[in-house]
C-alpha cells in the first residue's frame, strides 16, 4: 500500500477522513455517479424502503453531501445527517438545509456520536462504513444509540466475489476506479477508495462483525452483480430497553392508510421520478452499450497493430464481449422496464 493511503487505514483516522474528503466534496457527487454507471439512485432508494415507516428518528451516519437525505424525509419522522467533514456538510446543508423541510445536519465522529443511548429507530450509511475501521468499535457505537429492535441499513461497495466474474470485477475497482478519481482535485482519495474497497470485503467479513455486535441480519441484497450491497439488520436487545419512542404513542401523520408512500409528494410524483430515474439508467446503459461496440469494430480492425502479448489479447477481447453481452442486456431490460412503467401505475425502483 502506497504511504500517502497508510494513515487513512489507521484506526479512528476521522481526522484524514474529514480532510480528505473536504479535498473531493466539489466534484463527490458528480464521481459518484459515473462511477457507479448512474445506478446509485435506484440503490439509495432500496436502503430508504429498507427503513420501517414507522421508524420515528432516522440518522443518515457518514451522510456525505446529504444525498440519501431526502428520501428518508416522512412526516412526523425527524431526519439527522453527520458526517466529519465539514465541506461535505455544507454541501448538504446547501442543497436540503434551506428547504421547506431540513434534515438535522451536524458535523461529529461515527465513533463518539453526540446521541443519548437508545436514541435512535433506525441509521442509514451510504458508501460510509467502510471507512469506519475499527469496524466492531464502530459497529458498537451504532448499537449504543440504536434502540433494541432498530433498523440497522447499509450500502456499500464491496469487493469482488469469488467466481466467474471476479476478474472484471477486480479490474474495474483495481484499474478504473482510481482512472476516473483523476478527475478529482485529489486522485488520492480514489486510490484509496479502490484499496479500501478491497479491504472492506465482499460481505461475510462485514455480517460477522455485525452478528458480534448484537446485530441478527434480515435481508441482504446485490447489485450490479456485487458491485455494491445493501445488508438490513436489526439491532438486538430486550424489548422495552431504551426506546426512543413508543410507536404506539406517536402518530404518523398520514394516518393509518396501509400503502407506503415514498414520501410527503405522493405516489404519482415518486412513480414519474422513479419512471425518469429507469429512463436515466436505460439511456446510460444504452450509451454503454454503444461505445462498448465502437470499442469491438475499432479492436477489429486495429488488433493487429496494437503491441499486446496473447494474454493481453484474450483478457481484452474476452472484457469487450463480456461488457458487450452484458451491457446490451441490460439496456434491453431497463428499456422493458421503462415501457412497462409508463403503462399502468405499477410502483417502479
Ligand atoms: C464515500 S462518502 C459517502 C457519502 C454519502 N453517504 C453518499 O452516499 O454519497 C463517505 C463519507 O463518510 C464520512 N466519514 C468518514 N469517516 C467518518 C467518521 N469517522 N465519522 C463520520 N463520518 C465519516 C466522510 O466524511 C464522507 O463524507
Amino acid at each position: 500500500m502506497s504511504q500517502d493511503l497508510q494513515p487513512r487505514f489507521e484506526p479512528h483516522a476521522a481526522g484524514e477522513m474529514a480532510s480528505m474528503f473536504d479535498d473531493v466534496s466539489g466534484r463527490y457527487d458528480f464521481l459518484n455517479r459515473v462511477m457507479t454507471l448512474g445506478q446509485d439512485g435506484a440503490w439509495r432508494e432500496a436502503m430508504w424502503r429498507a427503513v420501517p415507516e414507522d421508524a420515528h428518528v432516522v440518522l443518515d451516519l457518514c451522510t456525505g453531501s446529504g444525498v440519501s437525505l431526502p428520501g428518508l424525509r416522512r412526516p412526523g419522522r425527524v431526519v439527522l445527517g453527520m458526517d466529519v467533514s465539514f465541506q461535505m456538510l455544507e454541501v448538504a446543508q446547501a442543497q436540503y438545509g434551506t428547504s421547506g423541510w431540513a434534515p438535522r445536519i451536524a458535523c461529529s465522529d461515527a465513533f463518539r456520536l453526540p446521541l443519548r443511548d437508545g436514541s435512535l429507530d433506525a441509521i442509514t450509511i451510504a458508501f460510509g462504513v467502510r471507512n469506519l475501521r475499527p469496524r466492531p468499535a464502530a459497529l458498537a457505537e451504532l448499537a449504543r444509540v440504536l434502540r433494541p429492535g432498530g433498523t440497522l441499513v447499509v450500502l456499500e461497495a464491496s469487493a469482488p466475489a469469488p467466481g466467474a466474474l471476479h476478474p472484471f470485477h477486480a479490474f474495474w475497482v483495481r484499474h478504473m476506479i482510481p482512472l476516473f478519481g483523476r478527475l478529482s482535485p485529489d486522485p488520492s482519495a480514489y486510490r484509496y477508495l479502490s484499496a479500501s474497497i478491497f479491504e472492506f470485503g465482499h460481505g461475510p467479513e462485514f455480517v460477522r462483525d455485525m452478528a458480534a455486535q448484537g446485530f441478527t441480519l434480515v435481508r441482504e441484497k446485490a447489485f450490479l452483480l456485487g458491485a455494491t450491497r445493501l445488508w438490513v439488520a436489526r439491532r438486538g436487545g430486550a424489548v422495552g430497553q431504551n426506546h426512543a419512542a413508543d410507536s404506539q404513542a406517536v402518530r404518523n401523520a398520514r394516518g393509518e392508510s396501509g400503502e407506503n408512500p415514498q414520501s410527503p409528494r405522493g405516489a404519482p410524483a415518486v412513480a414519474d421520478e422513479a419512471r425518469a430515474w429507469l429512463g436515466v439508467q436505460a439511456l446510460t446503459s444504452g450509451a454503454l452499450t454503444a461505445a462498448l461496440g465502437y470499442a469491438v469494430y475499432t479492436w477489429l480492425n486495429f488488433r493487429a497493430l496494437l503491441p499486446l502479448t496473447e494474454i493481453q489479447r484474450f483478457a481484452l477481447w474476452t472484457l469487450l464481449i463480456a461488457g458487450l453481452v452484458l451491457f446490451g442486456a441490460r439496456t434491453v431490460w431497463l428499456g422493458l422496464r421503462f415501457a412497462a412503467a409508463g403503462k399502468g401505475s405499477d410502483r417502479v425502483g
